[in-house]
């Protein structure tokens, strides 16, 4: 082989190990497994596991987040970590559009991450890191725990320029809603579920003003009202301002069935809670789920699966990304 024959080789079998990183050409694709990692990073799961936990005794909200990335990851078109990408010079990133405003703790995120990689370097997918320590976060809330699989692999774009089309506005009409999520194969009860995550978490004032000024919506529990008009005392909040109300006055901190009777009692913050109380197609279920912290978590852990495996890319899509927050760069 003279040297230009040997370059052309060379180049090929690299370009031909780049492009099929994670299996041999006559291995099939298995899909979404348990433990997928077992031979390849079999401490993986329990990394996340600790990180999480770790983060938690720091910064208790770090779980209202994983708990919060799962549904804007995967909600739009596939849990492929698109959710954690940065801006680029071509591209807005998910993160900075209207419908992920609050999302925070991203750099945390990184810290898990980081974690994994000193064990087990481009072998776990942040897709897969976003989806295990939204499981684990469920747990430090006092939620279920949830079995669930992995082998999903991260994307290479920002889908900013769809996320509009998957992620509803906190006003979107319940129809809208039950739609957006029949797709996924999240049916009423597990929607009805799903909502109970704002039983954590806050509500920055910026998605609420519309239902105090001009006028009070009547709708609104008069008591509660009172306690939003002190929280958020303007108008026009400044966008950047920290004005917040909880979700859930009672148990903030905890995942539970509390967040059903707020929203029976017209305590329920956006328009989208308030419907869920309120629609005959989601009422039944809300009124179950209010008496049954059992039946809630049953079916939130149905519905946290059928999340979690919604279209992933497994095989030889997408990569493994080295960082969440850029794509890996290819040659
Ligand atoms: C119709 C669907 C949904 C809409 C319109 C919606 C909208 C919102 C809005 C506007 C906020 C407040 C953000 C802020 O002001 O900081 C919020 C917070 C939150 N959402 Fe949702 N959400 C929906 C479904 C879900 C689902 C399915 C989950 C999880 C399974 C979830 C988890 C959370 C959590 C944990 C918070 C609190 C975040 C924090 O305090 O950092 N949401 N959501
Ligand atoms: C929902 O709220 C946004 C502001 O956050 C507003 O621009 C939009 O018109 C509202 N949509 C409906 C249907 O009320």
């Amino acid at each position: 082989m003279d040297a230009k024959a040997l370059f052309f080789f060379a180049l090929l079998s690299f370009s031909a190990v780049s492009v099929r990183p994670a299996l041999a050409e006559n291995e099939e694709d298995p899909g979404l497994v348990m433990n997928f990692y077992k031979d390849t990073c079999p401490q993986a799961e329990d990394i996340v596991k600790e990180q999480v936990r770790l983060l938690y005794k720091r910064h208790k909200n770090t779980a209202f987040s994983w708990l919060r990335n799962i549904f804007h990851d995967c909600a739009v078109q596939s849990c492929d970590a698109s959710l954690l990408l940065d801006s680029t010079r071509r591209t807005l990133s998910e993160k900075e559009t209207d419908r992920s405003f609050g999302l925070r703790n991203f750099r945390y995120f990184d810290d898990i991450k980081e974690a994994v990689e000193r064990e087990c370097p481009g072998v776990v997918s942040c897709a897969d890191i976003l989806v295990l320590s939204a499981r684990d976060g469920i747990v430090s809330l006092g939620g279920p725990h949830i079995p669930l699989k992995t082998g999903r692999r991260d994307g290479r774009k920002s889908r900013a320029d769809v996320i509009e089309d998957y992620l509803p506005d906190h006003n979107e009409s319940i129809s809208v809603v039950l739609d957006r999520f029949a797709s996924m194969g999240i049916d009423t009860p597990g929607l009805v579920a799903l909502l109970g995550a704002h039983s954590v978490g806050r509500t920055h004032c910026v998605k609420l003003v519309h239902r105090l000024y001009p006028e009070v919506d009547p709708a609104l529990n008069p008591d509660h009202v009172e306690h939003m008009l002190y929280k958020c005392p303007d108008s026009i909040p400044d966008p950047k301002a920290v004005q917040y109300v909880r979700n859930d006055r009672g148990t903030p901190m905890v995942l539970d069935n509390n967040y059903y009777r707020n929203i029976l009692d017209n305590k329920g913050l956006l328009i989208v809670d308030h419907q869920l109380a309120t629609d005959k197609r989601t009422k039944p279920y809300v009124k179950k789920m209010a008496k049954s912290q059992d039946y809630f978590f049953k079916e939130f852990s149905r519905a946290i699966t059928i999340l979690s495996e919604n279209n992933p890319l497994t095989g030889t899509k997408g990569e493994i990304r080295k960082q969440c927050t850029v794509a890996n760069k290819h040659h």
